[in-house]
């Protein structure tokens, strides 16, 4: 059996994957013990684990520097690419959001809109989609700052609790997108090492029907 390499989101997607490997009888303790290494062999099956950033998990990916990844609809709805999205996890839950200061109205105006997002792909797509013509502005973090400050009249971003958006006076009018972790996997890996991938969705897709 041929190892798969498997990119995985750092940071709390990264838990939520490794809890799921787990559970489907894998040995973790490389990745939950990484030191300074990148790269992580499990010892119990063929499968080396690679952390990195939510966009470079799609880069490698693509180029077939790895075979999986594991990775946020929000930036595969963000970045795209050409890959195959095999699974919904089910996990890393939450949202894409348009939001407002309190009490404005967005709509109900014909002056024309500023949005400030992390995500001006994601933000174009759903104003064109409305057939409306923003101004779209990138932000690099902190997003929510933009109405405060008077850059925006509103944002597009991600809302988990909504605990961000109230502790600075903003409200989510209208849902964007949902979003959650998905399993991607590289278009010829999937020709090449079938079984082997195979049988890892189905490890996975197994263990999230038992969780259910
Ligand atoms: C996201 C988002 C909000 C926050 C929303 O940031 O940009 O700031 O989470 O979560 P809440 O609805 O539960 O308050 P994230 O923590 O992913 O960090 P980031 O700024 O690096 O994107």
């Amino acid at each position: 059996m041929s190892r798969l390499r498997i990119a995985l989101t750092k940071g709390r997607l990264q838990d939520k994957s490794v809890a799921l490997f787990e559970r489907a009888g894998m040995d973790c303790s490389p990745i939950k013990n990484p030191g300074r290494r990148l790269i992580h062999s499990i010892p119990n099956y063929p499968l080396d684990a690679v952390l990195s950033k939510a966009p470079d998990v799609i880069t490698y990916v693509e180029h077939g520097a790895c075979d999986l990844g594991i990775v946020g609809k929000d930036t595969i709805m963000e970045k795209g690419g050409s890959f195959y999205e095999v699974l919904d996890l089910g996990f890393g839950k939450c949202r894409f959001a348009l939001a407002v200061r309190e009490g404005a109205d967005f709509y109900g105006t014909y002056k024309y809109r500023v949005i400030a997002s992390k995500y001006p792909n994601v933000t174009r797509a759903f104003f064109a989609a409305k057939g409306m013509d923003v101004d779209v502005i990138k932000i690099e973090g902190s997003v929510e700052l933009a109405p405060i400050l008077g850059l925006a009249d509103g944002i597009v971003d991600i809302v988990e609790t909504g605990a961000t958006l109230k502790a600075n006076g903003l409200v989510p009018i209208e849902t964007v997108a949902p979003i959650s972790a998905r399993l991607i996997v590289n278009t010829a890996s999937m020709k090449l090492y079938k079984n082997e991938i195979l049988d890892f969705i189905s490890k996975c897709e197994q263990e999230l029907r038992d969780s259910k």
